[in-house]
């Protein structure tokens, strides 16, 4: 087999350097954005029509019930004048923010939304239909890295409602989470807000199966990871000797997602010239989907400048979705 070069036509180097650093280390671990090609991504949209995978279900429950009272606290706070813009991070078919779009028109009969995502082929699906669903709103989406994104609409002052929907921030590490939420407070205040979903510590008994269905579909998602290695870069990794796991974190308040190999195996990466040996039983760590009470949301917001105004939850008191921005401005 030839060995390719990493920038090599067709091979991301993002990819080949987290690949590279992840698999190198005594504790194996591999990024979640790497999760997301075009299969993963068709994946997980399949995860969250799962009967287990009860997050997004639970969201949109609370979205639909109580979307003009969050656009109502949302509300810039010092006037009663419109919000100039919607921005949501990690917008993709954007059908969640849909319904806050429809609520914020039906109030001020036009408004910008601003989908942030790596990925064009949702988001130009979610432009298509908005433009027949309500076509007062003006779709101007940002393919950027969040954080990019955010920097780069900081600099234009707007009255902005940014959206972090899904429990993506749990999805974090608690370093990563400080740095996007610190952007996006320079992008709501003084006048903006942000609403946060954020799934509620429960039971590992209602936990592991949405991250480990009877039905495989996350079995898929997170092999697809090593699918995706082998396909980019010309892995060896054999699907049929890995196993996924999925481990609630007590200690650490979050479901942890593993591939564990079942025997041992050498993987040749050809892009990247190297040999990566796993013993039987070893892991490698792909995943970490935190799960929050009140408390630790107001510590991750506080520890950015920002403050929770209003929190609603579904009526199983599963997910949680939350308004916040400048501290002691929130609407009574
Ligand atoms: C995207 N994110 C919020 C999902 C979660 O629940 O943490 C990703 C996921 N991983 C496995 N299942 C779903």
């Amino acid at each position: 087999m030839s060995v390719l070069a990493a920038d090599a036509v067709g091979i991301d180097p993002a990819v080949a350097r987290v690949v590279r650093e992840g698999l190198t280390q005594r504790h194996k671990r591999l990024p979640p954005w790497l999760l997301y090609d075009a299969e993963g991504s068709r994946l997980f949209e399949r995860i969250t029509t799962l009967p287990s995978y009860y997050l997004t279900r639970a969201e949109r429950a609370v979205l639909e019930q109580h979307g003009p009272e969050i656009v109502e606290a949302a509300g810039p706070c010092n006037s009663a004048g419109a919000i100039d813009e919607v921005v949501e991070l990690g917008a993709g078919t954007a059908t969640k923010s849909q319904l806050l779009l429809r609520v914020l028109v039906a109030r001020d009969g036009a408004t910008r939304f601003v989908p942030v995502d790596v990925s064009a082929a949702p988001v130009n699906a979610a432009r298509a239909r908005l433009a027949r669903d309500l076509p007062t709103v003006t779709v101007a989406p940002r393919f950027q890295h969040h954080e990019a994104a955010l920097a780069a609409l900081a600099a234009i002052p707007a009255r902005r409602l940014v959206l972090f929907l899904g429990s993506s921030i749990g999805n974090l590490e608690p370093a990563e989470a400080a740095s996007l939420l610190r952007a996006v407070r320079a992008c709501v205040t003084p006048t903006g807000a942000l609403v946060l979903g954020t799934d509620l510590r429960k039971s590992p008994d209602v936990l592991v199966p949405a991250y480990d269905d009877p039905e495989g579909v996350s079995a898929a998602f997170n092999k697809n990871v090593l699918a995706r290695i082998n396909r980019e870069l010309g892995g060896t990794f054999d699907l049929g000797a890995v196993r996924h796991v999925a481990e609630w974190n007590g200690a650490g308040s979050r479901m942890d997602m593993y591939l564990e190999s079942t025997r041992e195996q050498a993987v040749f990466i050809a892009a990247l010239g190297l040999t990566v040996r796993l013993a039987a039983g070893e892991r490698i760590h792909t995943e970490s989907s935190r799960k929050y009470g009140l408390e630790d949301v107001d510590a991750l917001l506080g520890g950015a400048g920002l403050e929770r105004w209003r929190t609603w939850t579904d009526a199983g008191g599963r997910f949680a979705v939350h308004v916040a921005g400048r501290p002691g401005a929130a609407r009574s």
